[in-house]
């Protein structure tokens, strides 16, 4: 966190610099299915969450991701000190997700990178850090603004072989729930990003003001996506 502000503070003060978001949210189901498992009759489970981690039906949200995630191109990560913890079956299923970090690893692709702790389904037990547990696909998501505020939502998830073996369950291309991301930025960043994704380029250039403006309103940003989500469930 100390460490997060210090890198705002010495990117505001640059001169020039690119479209950046230093904060955003997220909201995401993590998988529909699992979710009526672990709380239908069969498991007779519960699901809780920690640290920056939330839950509001039906979704898993962070308010506080920490970035900087630059937009010309999109490259960096975006982290959550949190948790999703998944327990049924009185006890014998007990699954933690921790740690979850969105690692943009090309202007295409996210990768959702995790702690497991747990047991597969034949209860072998599993410790694994730094997992690629998803892989997304940004160009097949909507992309849109709200004022300072980029929207990449619907991003498709799939597991990935280390995602399977590790959670060990599912098969490696299984979909996951797809996520929705919000991004603190300026208006000028957001708008650019949208223009280069729609033209299928990335941001030509700067705007300083994306950087100074990313470290406000987190809990704007989340608004505007749950406000979305509301609308989109007419609720
Ligand atoms: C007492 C032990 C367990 C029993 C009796 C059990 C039973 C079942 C049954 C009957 C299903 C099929 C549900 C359906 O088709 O609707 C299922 C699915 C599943 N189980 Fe278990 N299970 C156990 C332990 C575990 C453990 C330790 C894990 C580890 C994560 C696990 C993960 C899953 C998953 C991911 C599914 C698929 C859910 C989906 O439909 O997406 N189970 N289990």
């Amino acid at each position: 966190m100390i460490a997060a502000l210090a890198l705002a503070a010495a990117l505001a003060s640059t001169p020039a610099a690119g479209c950046v978001a230093e904060t955003g949210a997220f909201a995401w189901g993590f998988k529909e299915s699992f979710r009526a498992y672990i709380s239908g009759s069969i498991a007779n489970g519960e699901w809780a969450t920690e640290g920056g981690i939330g839950y509001a039906t039906p979704a898993f949200f962070a308010e506080r991701l920490e970035g900087p995630l630059a937009l010309d191109p999109l490259a960096g990560t975006l982290a959550v000190d949190g948790a999703l913890r998944f327990t049924g079956h009185e006890g014998i299923l007990d699954t933690t997700i921790s740690d979850v970090r969105l690692v943009v690893e090309s202007p295409d692709t996210l990768s959702v990178v995790v702690d497991i702790r747990g047991t597969t389904q034949d209860f072998v037990p599993v410790d694994s850090v730094d997992v690629p547990f998803l892989t997304g696909d940004l160009a097949a998501a909507q992309w849109s603004a709200d004022g300072a505020t980029l929207l990449i939502e619907g991003i498709p998830l799939t597991l990935t072989a280390q995602g399977a073996e590790a959670f060990g369950t599912y098969p490696e291309g299984e979909a996951f729930d797809p996520l929705d991301l919000a991004l603190a930025t300026s208006e000028e960043c957001a708008a650019r990003a949208i223009e280069a994704r729609t033209a299928g380029e990335t941001v030509p250039l700067l705007v300083a003001a994306g950087v100074i403006a990313g470290g406000v309103a987190i809990g704007a940003v989340l608004a505007v996506l749950l406000r979305r989500r509301r609308a989109t469930m007419g609720t």
